[in-house]
């Protein structure tokens, strides 16, 4: 773990565990219209760490691996939904627009996206990127990025609670 910026926090996980733990506890502090940016490549752990954000949002569904579905929704109890996208397998805009991309991204609703280079046009620049990568067999960097003042905010609050 090292802090280099204000705006960045980086760390490394040994188990998919404590990626999703990582996860949760950035779920528990998630608000509607946040936007998460899941980066990374294949394996590199995106759905374990949001397998956790689903958990710590509330949801009494689990989190699964959006992979052949693109896009699960995880309802709070109040009602407010946090919704999951894969975008791997989307190849053109068209593709994303049969999606729902742009209701979901218009809805009052907290949206975490894994493959967001798919789609990165429809995408607000305000975000928190978490950039996941592969370094060991059971080991992964992780990388948050805050852009923007309301990322920032998450951002400050979740260094409250990860270490
Ligand atoms: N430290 C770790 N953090 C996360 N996952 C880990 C870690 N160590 C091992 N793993 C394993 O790596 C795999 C990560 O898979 P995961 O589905 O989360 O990747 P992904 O980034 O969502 O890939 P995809 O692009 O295919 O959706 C899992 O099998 C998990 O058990
Ligand atoms: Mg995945």
């Amino acid at each position: 773990m090292a802090i280099l910026r204000n705006d960045v926090i980086e760390f490394v996980t040994q188990s998919a565990e404590q990626t999703t733990r990582l996860g949760r506890k950035l779920g528990t502090l998630l608000q509607p219209d946040d936007l998460v940016c899941l980066y990374g490549d294949l394996g590199a752990g995106k759905t374990a760490f949001a397998r956790g954000v689903g958990a710590g949002w509330g949801t009494t569904l689990r989190v699964t691996s959006p992979t052949f579905t693109l896009v699960n929704e995880y309802p709070r109890a109040d009602g407010i939904i946090l919704y999951h996208l894969d975008c791997y397998r989307l190849q053109s805009e068209a593709d994303a627009i049969t999606t729902g991309i742009e209701d979901i991204l218009d809805a009052r609703a907290a949206v975490m996206i894994e493959w967001p280079e798919r789609v990165e046009t429809f995408l607000v620049a305000e975000r928190l990127n978490i950039y996941l990568r592969h370094s060991d067999i059971n080991r992964r960097g992780l990388r948050l990025e805050a852009k923007g003042g309301r990322a920032q905010q998450l951002l400050d609050r979740f260094r409250q609670v990860a270490f």
